[in-house]
């Protein structure tokens, strides 16, 4: 089943984001407890058992308004980062702490760097504020050096948002500091502010994280707020916790401006519980780790698709044509497998798939039909 959306492209599944369960269901005629979603990047070894015993303690307390200061919940994320609690932000997902961080800044001109999450340009076009695309042409997402350099030839004016993304979503790509830095510092010495999106990096080892995050260079001196998000690694969607990091001065300025109420008790106690459970961290990173080298044992080299740097806990992968990842996509979803079309992407097209790494059973459950549909068996 395909759908026109306004720019009348065709969108396989419809709408601009994945996840979308429940109208999977409704559309496919499935039940929804037997749908594999990979369209969404949510990781499936969670909630933890921690999360959801604190949860579950936290519902004898919904009588009472949340706490609007967030406190316990910002002293352990600010041990988990070695930062102050007085640097956080927090919201109901990081696409709430974003729009708060767009409302307090209200930049004359956001630069965005397509394909991107469509969070990026949906929210300041909902405050009026103007759009600068910047597309990267999508074969050099291969490369993150020549990313970079692509995103460095960018006309940054003093006043403008850049928003980075790093691991990037939809590409997979991922930018170490040391690539990344110099870029960065050219962005912020010309008096732009900086949001970097490391909405995924709790995914990869520690010492990946540690040679890839920004949050060291979140303080007052620089316009830089770090941007990252429980929702996914815990797997908590449907609670939703994001929080931004940034220098202390910007934070309290943000926190004065706010409705602290937005992030619910469930979701301070699930966040709170969460990122203590260091054993949870070490079993996902160990998942994404085997997992990764199965994708790329059986989905690397085929000839029929093309694949995307495997870093991270989702890989874009594009058919050899349109019409040959319409039909995969159809087949699929049928059989209940929901994959990421990424025909709403600007700069990619339907013949793009983005796919979520999901347990062993799943992954060797989507690639058995992918590989039998691309032989022509099913
Ligand atoms: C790159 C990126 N940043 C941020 C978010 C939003 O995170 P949350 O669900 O916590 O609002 C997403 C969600 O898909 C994302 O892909």
């Amino acid at each position: 089943m395909r759908m026109k959306n306004v720019d009348n492209r065709t969108v396989i599944g419809g709408g601009m984001h994945g996840g979308r369960v429940t109208e999977y269901a409704e559309m496919w005629h499935h039940n929804p407890a037997q749908i594999v979603d990979f369209s969404a990047n949510i990781n499936p070894n969670g909630p933890p058992v921690s999360v959801q015993q604190a949860v579950a303690e936290a519902m004898g307390s919904v009588m009472h308004y949340p706490d609007a200061r967030q406190w316990q919940v910002k002293q352990v994320l600010a041990a988990y980062h070695g930062c102050s609690p007085e640097q956080l932000v927090v919201g109901n997902g990081a696409t709430e702490v974003m729009e708060l961080l767009w409302r307090w800044l209200m930049p004359k001109r956001t630069l965005i760097f397509t394909p991107a999450f469509g969070e990026y340009a949906a929210i300041p076009r909902r405050l009026r504020l103007q759009v600068q695309e910047i597309p990267i042409p999508a074969k050099l997402w291969q490369d993150p050096v020549a990313v970079l350099n692509a995103m460095g030839q960018a006309k940054v004016l003093p006043g403008d948002l850049v928003v980075f993304n790093n691991p990037h979503n939809p590409t997979g790509t991922r930018f170490t500091r040391v690539q990344w830095q110099a870029t960065v510092a050219r962005w912020l010495e010309k008096g732009a502010w900086v949001f970097m999106d490391e909405a995924f990096l709790d995914f990869l080892s520690l010492p990946e994280q540690n040679a890839t995050s920004g949050v060291f260079w979140a303080d007052n001196h620089r316009q830089l707020a770090i941007l990252r998000s429980a929702t996914k690694v815990l797997s908590i969607p449907g609670l939703r916790f994001g929080y931004g990091i940034t220098g202390e001065k910007w934070a309290s300025q943000v926190n004065q401006n706010r409705d602290g109420w937005s992030v619910n008790s469930l979701a301070q106690a699930a966040a709170t519980a969460g990122f203590q459970d260091q054993k949870f961290f070490q079993n996902t990173h160990q998942w994404l780790t085997e997992e990764l080298a199965y994708v790329r044992q059986h989905w690397e080299g085929d000839p029929r698709l093309q694949l995307f740097p495997l870093n991270v806990n989702f890989f874009l992968t594009r058919m050899s044509t349109p019409d040959m990842a319409t039909f995969v996509y159809d087949q699929l979803a049928r059989q209940g497998l929901f994959l990421r079309s990424c025909a709403s992407f600007t700069g990619l097209g339907t013949e793009y798939l983005r796919v979520a790494v999901r347990s062993r059973v799943d992954n060797q459950r989507l690639w058995a039909l992918v590989s039998q549909l691309l032989n022509g068996l099913l």
